[in-house]
């Protein structure tokens, strides 16, 4: 049944007349509950809120697979006004993207000269850029452009998944860089040619890829809600005496808002990734696929407006 569901929303997560219906309309509903506004400006509030929480952000700018030079441009110049913001609020904030957003699908060449401008940025006011991970048919594109920007910036950082068989080796081929990487279990719907079809096997490689991340010395992000991944990662880290500056939980904004402040209180670094724009619509979709008993939530207030 949870599988039927979980591919339902996946489904529904392109289709394009509702994502035009829930731009027009949903906005209202789903900010400052799942997405931190419909543009930056409004979700600096939140923002705030939760950096005197003690808690760290990265911001995403919604909107993915972009098919246009000229929105792709765009995206790069939001991007760009959002890093400066957030030095100049001096916000506790990183900022995550998708490839797709800055034109992964029309030219790569596009992707490289939006993300030398973004990069470029960044690295002046020291904050972070991590790449988030898209669908197998970008995950080499996407791992190529990562590592060729690492070779010339700090600033950048990149998403692994724990469902492709692939990671292990990708995570062992990027050890030599050191890197920032983001660990997660995956959000897109893979065939079992590529991806671990059970979520036990999924659970199991994810332990895996933090042993080896934290391992290897690589700062590391656990992007999980599950209370099993955090306790594993909490005894890992004890066994081997790993320092809480090497390591950080991250959450979705939204999600589990008491055990973000649990693990704060605790000592632990987390940080929550908070969207905003109003392109919401396929990223909720993949959430209510991650977790399907959403849907009273989001069918109380989502198109009403
Ligand atoms: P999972 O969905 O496996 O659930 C396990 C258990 O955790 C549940 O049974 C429940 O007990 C608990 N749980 C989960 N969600 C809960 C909730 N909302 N409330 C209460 N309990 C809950 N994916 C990707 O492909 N590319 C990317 O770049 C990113 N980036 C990213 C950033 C961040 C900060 C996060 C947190 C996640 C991502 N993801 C992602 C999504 C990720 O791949 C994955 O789909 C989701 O995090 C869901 O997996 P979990 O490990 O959270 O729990």
């Amino acid at each position: 049944m949870e599988a039927i569901a979980r591919d339902f929303f996946l489904y529904l997560s392109k289709n394009s007349l509702l994502n035009k219906i829930a731009q027009k309309r949903g906005g209202k509903f789903a900010a400052g509950k799942i997405i931190g506004g419909i543009d930056f400006q409004s979700s600096m509030r939140f923002i705030r809120d939760l950096n005197n929480s003690g808690l760290s952000v990265t911001v995403d700018h919604l909107g993915e697979f972009v098919d246009s030079e000229e929105v792709a441009n765009e995206r790069t110049e939001e991007c760009i006004q959002t890093i400066e913001m957030i030095a100049r609020e001096k916000l506790d904030s990183q900022v995550s993207l998708k490839m797709t957003s800055l034109g992964l699908d029309i030219d790569h060449n596009l992707v490289f000269r939006n993300m030398t401008k973004i990069l470029d940025t960044a690295e002046k006011n020291n904050i972070m850029v991590t790449i988030d991970m898209e669908d197998v048919p970008r995950c080499q594109a996407t791992i190529d452009i990562f590592r060729e920007f690492k070779e010339k910036y700090s600033c950048i950082s990149t998403v692994l998944q724990a469902y492709l068989y692939r990671t292990e080796q990708d995570l062992k081929d990027l050890g030599r860089y050191h890197p920032f990487l983001r660990l997660v279990k995956g959000a897109y719907k893979e065939s079992p040619e590529v991806a671990f079809p059970e979520k036990k096997d999924v659970d199991e490689n994810y332990k895996k890829l933090i042993e080896q991340s934290l391992l290897n010395g690589n700062y590391t992000a656990i992007a999980s809600h599950d209370d099993q991944i955090i306790e594993y990662t909490k005894k890992l880290v004890k066994k081997h005496n790993i320092p809480t500056t090497q390591f950080e939980f991250q959450m979705l904004y939204g999600m589990r808002s008491k055990t973000q402040s649990r693990l704060v209180k605790d000592g632990y670094k987390v940080r929550v990734y908070v969207p905003y724009g109003l392109d919401w619509y396929g990223y909720f979709m993949r959430r209510m696929a991650e977790r399907p008993q959403n849907i009273s939530f989001a069918f109380k207030g989502i198109f009403k407006g």
